[in-house]
């Protein structure tokens, strides 16, 4: 919690002991406002915990938020109902003592919310067997049964406790349970006001029933059917579901132990008490009750229909030693009616809660420590008060009274076990408000049942008349004829005001007097004994008819069991969970400050803290103090070594605390004012920042520090690591040095254990080195890696297989146009290989099949059929004039063409064939066969691709052979019987030109090679 005193601005603060104006409503209205708007609804007062209901679901109840508060000091996180549930749970636990959590509040607040959330909690923290989890799972599933039959939907709540319950967890090697219920309100079985409806149960069965099972009961699938379920007209509501909550409690049922008998025999008479209901009576002449129909009979208890019929419509007397019928009126017959449907549920919920605690009974004899959760309702207060409201309000004032007892002895026993004088405290003691209600022979439960019980015509006026009688002179007592003018204004005549601690409330004393007899004739109980229903015959037990004495009136009965409740829970350590309500209308995030305030005021939580904070606003273990305060002060400052409390006091002085404002207790600190410790807290808060600061450069220090030494650490380490691999290595090296020295000396060897390591690395290196440096081609020849002697015969077998391999691959990438390529290069080789110059300059240059396009021919308007066609410049024969011209060949003939101008034509057979020099010229003579008058004479021509052309024209003219390389000159004919000559040479330019002695002079390039 002190965590939070920061945010106090915001959010106000947890916990209401440390709010200056403590006196003051308004102060405390607005920090439960100033935190209900940031949806905390939980605030403390010491240990009391205040739930405001939000009207919504927050997401504060989660398996994550109990694992957060399990085990935690109580102050250490913001105010929770899981804090309070586990607070107790370790008290109980280390001191071993029974405890019990008191939840109040006004119908609607949040009660049975509150202690679902408890039983959950410690269902979840709780150590956990099988066993365990047996009564665990029963227990939590009471509460649906219980809500199903003695919850309704009231104007205030749609799920609103029709009673008050008490329930004790046990807790040891074994759980169990047991479970009290206060006050049922019966009435709500016959009647209810407008907007509101009848025990949850009723419109289950109805509506969720199964087909068989309803008609096993005799019951129609609709509630309008049934009269003691019309008169709120409003069967239906919205946040209900009955058909759902009908499995949800058959469920729950058959987890608590119930067989089917027990759930039929419980159901029989859920649908006794609606046929009940339906039963209507007529008017004879004399006025006297007569019934009709006996149908709704039928389906009553098993009991026989004319049994009933008698006994509903006449009341036995006993008159001397014989038994008088006497008939009933209509309204009497009705009243029987009722009181008999209303004892009949009443009596069944009593059994179903002795029933579940039969199945919660924690079988272990052996001293258990327990916690009581008390979900009771608050203080009452409508337009009209009834018996009902006098109940409820007197059972509140009770509590408050052993809340006040408790809650000053708790303080007064933790002043003396700390050793700190008692302060005495001022505040409103409500005994007297107790006693005027509940005082034997005075007080007005008492004057309530002489009324009941005297002979002669007592009325509820009567009643009052006694009060009035009574109580006249009660300063906590007024009614119309003992109040002032003032004060009668505000009261009718058949009222009285109680003023009670929390305020006053008018009591309208209608109906009180019965109420409080709450009569069941004897003959409608002898008549029950007669029922097959086992359940109704548990319920009104034989000997109940045999004692003479007059039945506890309700008012006693309440009266004996509120004592025995005060007896249970004065044994008890008490915590309080105070439940208030935060509008009317349901609706969440509304604050109604009018609403809260009369809340306050009735739930006495003024005064709680009036209490609380009459001596000492705070107060702290001396370690835990001096924990979270130690940095004010340099002396406690990192560190105190000395006992805590000389830690505190040494604190507390050196902040300046004046004697008056706190005490020293044994084990505490006991701090008077909370401007005190706000003062202290906001100290620390400054402080808190500096401390970061240096906090941060301090572990930056040391962090540093740390890494310094842990750099200095892993260095010698990573040095020992390195030199010892070092060492490893180095000794390696040797020895395999000394091995591969001898290895190398005695390599020529035949293979031993010294040399056999050296080859086989001389054998891997070789095989790595070549695999880097194979020939990339078939005709590369001399890049083949030299083998060491070792290798020589792998090598060989391995150059073969690379070869090969080439070759093959080579082979498979040849196509059909390359292939004839090849074989016209083949021709090309057998011709000029060896005897003219510039042949192995052109072995690579691949031949084109055609070197002018057959396009560029059509546009000459050639009428050829060019096989091969290539440029070359033609030499005149006579002068030796170039002119360019082109070779074409055709099947049966070459032409010489000059732009679609047939100059030559020589036909193959006329063809002689052709003539060359041996250098690196690109002259050639075509000898043509001069028989025929028609030719010309030989053609000398240059051609850039001589080879090709050449290899072409012997191919296709089948000339291979007649083709001539030839040294020095070549003589040619200019026509028949003239002949010329042309002389071939090697100079440094390559030329063509008429030599003085008329031949043409060819001047080849020099070619290195040669
Ligand atoms: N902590 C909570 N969170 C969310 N909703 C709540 C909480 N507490 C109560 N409510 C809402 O308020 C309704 C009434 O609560 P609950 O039945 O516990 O009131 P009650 O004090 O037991 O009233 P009664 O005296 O009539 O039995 C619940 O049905 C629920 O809708
Ligand atoms: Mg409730």
């Amino acid at each position: 919690m002190e965590g939070a005193l920061i945010a106090r601005d915001r959010v106000g603060i947890q916990d209401f002991v440390l709010l200056d104006a403590h006196n003051s409503e308004t102060a405390f209205l607005d920090n439960l406002k100033k935190r209900f708007t940031e949806d905390l609804i939980y605030t403390y007062i010491g240990t009391l915990l205040i739930s405001v209901n939000p009207y919504k679901e927050l997401d504060i109840y989660t398996k994550k938020q109990m694992d957060l508060y399990m085990g935690v000091n109580f102050f250490e996180l913001p105010p929770h109902i899981y804090a309070l549930a586990d607070n107790v749970y370790h008290t109980m636990l280390s001191e071993a003592n029974n405890n019990f959590i008191l939840i109040s509040g006004e119908s609607g607040a949040g009660k049975t919310e509150a202690s679902k959330k408890i039983l959950q909690y410690y269902a979840v923290s709780c150590p956990s067997s099988t066993l365990l989890d047996t009564v665990r799972d029963r227990m939590l599933m009471s509460n649906p049964v219980l809500e199903a039959f003695g919850n309704a939907k009231t104007m205030k709540n749609d799920n609103s406790s029709r009673f008050g319950k008490y329930m004790d967890i046990q807790f040891d090697y074994a759980v169990g349970g047991h479970i009290l219920s206060y006050l049922l309100e019966k009435s709500r079985v016959v009647h209810q006001n407008h907007g509101e409806r009848n025990f949850h149960i009723f419109y289950q069965l109805v509506e969720g029933g199964e087909e068989d099972l309803l008609r096993h009961l005799g019951l129609e699938k609709d509630t309008k059917r049934y009269s003691y379920l019309v008169q709120g007209e409003c069967s239906n509501v919205s946040s209900i579901n009955d058909k759902n909550d009908w499995k949800t409690v058959k469920n729950a049922l058959s987890v608590i132990d119930f067989d089917a008998n027990d759930i039929e025999h419980l159901f029989g008479i859920i649908a006794s008490v609606l046929h009940l209901g339906n039963v209507h009576f007529d008017g004879d002449t004399k006025g006297y009750a007569t019934l009709n129909t006996n149908a709704a009979l039928r389906w009553l208890l098993g009991i026989h229909v004319q049994v009933l019929h008698e006994a509903l419509t006449f009341r036995k007397i006993e008159a001397k030693s014989e038994e008088v019928l006497s008939p009933f009126t209509v309204d009497h017959a009705i009243y029987a009616r009722d009181a008999l449907a209303k004892a009949i549920y009443g009596r069944a919920f009593t059994w179903l809660v002795n029933r579940i605690n039969e199945s919660l009974e924690n079988k272990d004899s052996g001293r258990k420590t327990v916690i009581g959760l008390l979900d009771i309702y608050g203080f009452e207060v409508f337009s009209v008060n009834s018996f009902e409201q006098f109940c409820i309000n007197y059972c509140n004032e009770k509590l408050q009274q052993l809340f006040i007892q408790l809650t000053l002895k708790a303080e007064q026993e933790e002043y003396e076990a700390e050793g700190i004088g008692w302060e005495p405290v001022q505040f409103f003691n409500n005994k007297i408000i107790c006693d005027l209600v509940e005082e034997k022979h005075r007080g007005i439960i008492s004057v309530l049942d002489e009324e009941c019980m005297r002979p002669g015509d007592a009325t509820d006026l009567t009643f009052l008349d006694k009060l009035e009688e009574k109580m006249g002179n009660h300063p906590h007592f007024v009614t119309y004829k003992l109040a002032d003018k003032k004060t009668r204004k505000s009261l009718e005549r058949g009222d009285f005001r109680l003023l009670h601690y929390a305020g006053e409330v008018t009591y309208c004393v209608v109906g009180f007097i019965d109420k409080n007899n709450d009569l069941l004739y004897k003959n409608i109980k002898d008549v029950m004994r007669l029922s097959k229903n086992p359940i109704i015959q548990q319920c009104f037990p034989a000997t109940e008819g045999d004692s003479r004495r007059r039945p506890e009136t309700v008012a006693t009965q309440f009266k004996n069991s509120l004592l025995r409740l005060t007896e249970i829970l004065t044994a008890k350590e008490a915590w309080y969970v105070r439940c208030l309500k935060s509008n009317d209308n349901k609706q969440p995030g509304k604050f109604d400050e009018v609403l809260v305030r009369h809340q306050v005021k009735y739930l006495g939580l003024m005064e709680h803290l009036r209490v609380r904070r009459a001596g000492f606003a705070y107060r702290r273990r001396y370690e835990v103090f001096l924990k979270r305060y130690k940095a004010l002060c340099p002396a406690t400052w990192p560190h105190w070594k000395g006992v805590p409390s000389d830690g505190v006091e040494k604190l507390v002085q050196h902040l300046g605390y004046q004697p008056d404002e706190y005490k020293m207790g044994k084990t505490k600190i006991f701090i008077r004012y909370a401007r005190t410790l706000f003062a202290t807290e906001d100290a620390f808060e400054i402080c808190k920042h500096e401390l970061a600061y240096i906090y941060v450069l301090f572990a930056l220090l040391l962090f540093f520090f740390f890494c310094q030494h842990l750099a200095t650490k892993i260095e010698t380490c990573w040095r020992g690591v390195q030199a010892r691999k070092e060492r490893d290595r180095r000794a390696w090296a040797v020895k395999i040095i000394k091995q591969f020295i001898k290895g190398y000396i005695t390599r020529r060897e035949a293979k031993t254990t010294d040399n056999s390591e050296y080859l086989a690395f001389v054998r891997q290196s070789y095989l790595n080195r070549l695999k880097d440096n194979l020939p990339k081609t078939v005709l590369d020849k001399t890049t083949w890696l030299t083998p060491p002697p070792v290798m020589t015969e792998t090598s060989e077998i391995l150059r073969q297989l690379h070869t090969r391999m080439m070759v093959r691959k080579y082979v498979r990438g040849i196509t059909p146009q390359k292939k004839a390529q090849l074989q016209q290069k083949v021709v090309t080789s057998g011709i000029f290989k060896g005897k003219k110059d510039s042949y192995p300059s052109s072995i690579a240059v691949p031949f084109v099949d055609t070197r002018i396009s057959q396009y560029s021919l059509q546009k000459q308007q050639l009428i050829l059929h060019p096989f091969y066609s290539v440029p070359v410049v033609k030499y005149d024969r006579n002068g030796f004039k170039p002119r360019p011209r082109q070779l074409i060949l055709t099947q049966a003939a070459v032409y010489l063409v000059e732009e679609a101008k047939i100059k030559q034509r020589v036909d193959y057979v006329s063809l002689k064939g052709a003539s060359l020099s041996n250098l690196g010229d690109s002259v050639m003579i075509l000898h043509v066969a001069l028989n025929d008058p028609k030719q010309k004479g030989d053609m000398i021509l240059q051609c850039d691709h001589l080879f090709e052309a050449l290899t072409k024209l012997a191919m296709i003219a089948n000339k291979q052979n007649n083709i001539k390389v030839v040294q020095g000159s070549i003589k040619f004919e200019i026509q028949a019987g003239k002949e010329g000559g042309v002389d071939f040479s090697v100079g440094q330019e390559p030329m063509i030109y008429k030599g003085k002695n008329g031949h043409l002079m060819v001047v080849a390039p020099r070619i290195k090679s040669r």
